[in-house]
């Protein structure tokens, strides 16, 4: 939620920071903005819209600065307007700042500086922090001071970078609650709130902890806490290529995204999964070994497509481990006292591993004294690092705001945790086996689906001025029926509810006529008949059907006006199956109306406020 990033080197820094932000403008495309240092001022230019938008004004040649600082926007206080765009000036313009997160205290800040004489120009939180550091600099006459007295003033969040005419040579980068990753180049340093900034430049970071502070210079850089205490800095390597980040000639990163999960599926249980012991190595929960052996109750937190994997993992895990499993959204876990006990394991999902309300979860889990375990795709992200253990999905990075291969790759990390819950406890060796003999199987089953993308595109054009949808699913394919419809409302704008196929004549069956699609997820399981009686009442209410079956059901045309089929698979892993046809006709759907596929509206990739 909002990108940032800032450059102190050798290169000239304008167009290299608007390189930046495109690269960062999944995390919010409200409004972008640059400030330079140039002859010893700063020079600032923000514009509402893209980044573009903004580049369309930067004209490069007038700069030879080689430092400076840039933005991309996720509004939260104020509209997204030029006034509110980033970076924010101290009423004297000799401070310029980039922040991403919310400041809490910000109305009580502001009236006390505007009492005492100081001026402000947007309406947004963040403005209170370049004045405040202002107000302090003409007392204290050092940058590093004054940053760190106006953050310890603040309550909230914040991933801030601070550009100065004082300290020309400097820029301050700090963090609470949102991410800051330093990169370090050859006699150059990039900072960002996404290593996908950084990696142009170099592989070499440096996360900085929650109320870490980083002084970044030409010839070095130094961290400490907000309260002036010295830290140590442990350098990393970014995992991914660039390549990773690009659309490899997909139209869209989404479309991409969705193509690449027969490999990230297969990548996140590589050399976990021992098909021939029908068993699994997680090195990443080694430590809580013990814990997990003993523990009678699992919660997992997540929000958004995480939730709907959590919901799903609930399934799986309480089928083959048989430990009760809650699945609770990150957001009121913590605002509703949850009873935790010493022995409850709360897993943490989480794409981004920066989701305020997940990250809110950890902590809550921490202060109860339960143990948090993340599963998370970004790696050093908040989450991770908080944690008591965890394994990541490794599914690249997902650059689409909506998240598809996330989604999937979650799965494949939740289904080898239950069948290693599971053989911890009463699952046999046989059964393990059976499992992980169907798990080797789904990449393949997946690229079977995609081969037919053109069938479901074809029916994605012709339902495409359908202004609501209705998707059902039963048992494992509930949480599928729900994902299915937050792709569509997200990237089209659509309308779409999920539900469980057999709550809709509670209810949604009201809403249904000839103008109604219903996605059914009907694959051959247990509940299939219990399904096609579902449809059946569809039907019988003039609902247009389109179920997702099973190859080889030549039963279902019956009852469908259409059939798209997946391969067969056990009951527990048709989700992932089932899952992908939904996020093609969302997709398709989306494309066909002309929507802003990987930026929709008001969206953003990573939600780091509350
Ligand atoms: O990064 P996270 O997995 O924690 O993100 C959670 C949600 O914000 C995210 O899944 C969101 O719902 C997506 N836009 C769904 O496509």
């Amino acid at each position: 939620m909002c990108g940032i990033v800032g450059y102190v080197g050798n290169q000239k820094v304008s167009n290299l920071l608007i390189n930046g932000l495109k690269r960062m403008e999944y995390r919010g495309y409200d409004s972008a903005g640059i400030s330079v240092l140039q002859d010893g001022k700063i020079q600032t230019i923000k514009k509402s819209g893209k980044v573009s938008q903004l580049e369309k004004l930067v004209d490069h040649t007038l700069y030879d600065s080689t430092i400076g600082i840039a933005h991309t926007r996720w509004a939260t206080h104020g509209e997204p307007n030029d006034i509110n765009a980033h970076p924010h000036h101290s009423s004297d313009d000799k401070i310029s700042i980039v922040h991403n997160g919310i400041i809490e205290n910000y109305a009580a800040i502001k009236k006390n500086l505007q009492e005492k004489g100081y001026t402000f120009r947007s309406e947004t939180d963040s403005e209170v922090l370049a004045v405040m550091i202002q107000a302090i600099y003409e007392k204290v006459q050092c940058l590093e001071e004054a940053v760190r007295f106006a953050l310890n003033e603040v309550d909230g969040t914040f991933g801030l970078l601070v550009l100065s005419s004082h300290e020309p040579d400097r820029i301050i980068a700090a963090r609470r609650g949102s991410p800051m990753v330093l990169g370090i180049g050859d006699g150059e340093y990039i900072v960002a709130s996404d290593a996908s900034a950084i990696i142009q430049h170099t592989r070499q970071v440096v996360y900085l902890n929650d109320n870490e502070m980083a002084i970044i210079k030409r010839d070095g850089f130094e961290t400490k806490t907000i309260m002036n205490e010295a830290t140590t800095t442990h350098i990393q390597e970014i995992e991914f290529d660039l390549e990773h980040i690009e659309k490899a000639g997909y139209e869209h990163f989404m479309l991409k995204e969705i193509f690449e999960q027969p490999e990230t599926f297969r990548d996140a249980f590589r050399g976990r999964l021992l098909a021939d012991k029908g068993n699994v190595k997680l090195g990443g929960l080694t430590q809580v070994q013990e814990k997990l052996r003993q523990a009678k109750r699992i919660i997992i937190t997540a929000c958004g497509t995480s939730w709907h994997s959590a919901l799903v993992g609930e399934y799986i895990i309480e089928n083959l481990a048989q430990i009760p499993v809650e699945v609770e959204y990150a957001s009121e876990f913590r605002y509703r006292n949850t009873p935790l006990y010493p022995d409850d394991i709360v897993i943490a999902i989480s794409q981004s591993g920066e989701t305020a309300d997940t990250l809110a979860a950890v902590y809550e889990t921490k202060q109860k004294g339960a143990t948090p375990i993340g599963i998370v795709n970004v790696v050093g992200s908040s989450i991770a690092r908080e944690t008591e253990a965890g394994i990541y999905i490794h599914a690249g990075p997902e650059i689409g705001v909506a998240s598809t291969k996330a989604f999937t790759s979650q799965i494949s990390v939740l289904t080898i945790l239950a069948l290693y819950l599971g053989r911890m406890r009463n699952l046999s060796q046989s059964d393990g086996k059976r499992i992980a003999a169907e798990i080797l199987e789904i990449p393949d089953k997946i690229r079977r689906i995609l081969n037919r993308s053109d069938e479901i595109k074809a029916l994605a054009k012709k339902q495409a001025k359908s202004r609501n949808y209705l998707y059902l699913g039963r048992g494992y394919n509930f949480p599928v029926a729900l994902e299915g419809a937050l792709k569509m409302k997200e990237i089209s704008y659509i309308h779409a509810e999920g539900y469980p196929a057999a709550e809709m004549k509670h209810g949604p069956i009201a809403l249904i006529d000839e103008n109604m699609p219903v996605v059914i997820v009907a694959t051959k399981d247990e509940i299939y008949e219990k399904v096609i009686s579902n449809i059946q009442e569809v039907r019988a209410r003039k609902g247009k059907v389109i179920a997702i079956a099973t190859e080889g059901d030549e039963n279902i045309k019956d009852y469908a006006n259409h059939v798209i089929y997946i391969p067969s698979t056990l009951p527990m892993l048709t989700p992932v199956l089932a899952v992908i046809p939904l996020q093609l006709i969302a997709y398709y759907t989306a494309v066909e109306l002309g929507c802003n596929v990987d930026q929709p509206r008001n969206l953003a990739k990573s939600v780091t406020v509350e």
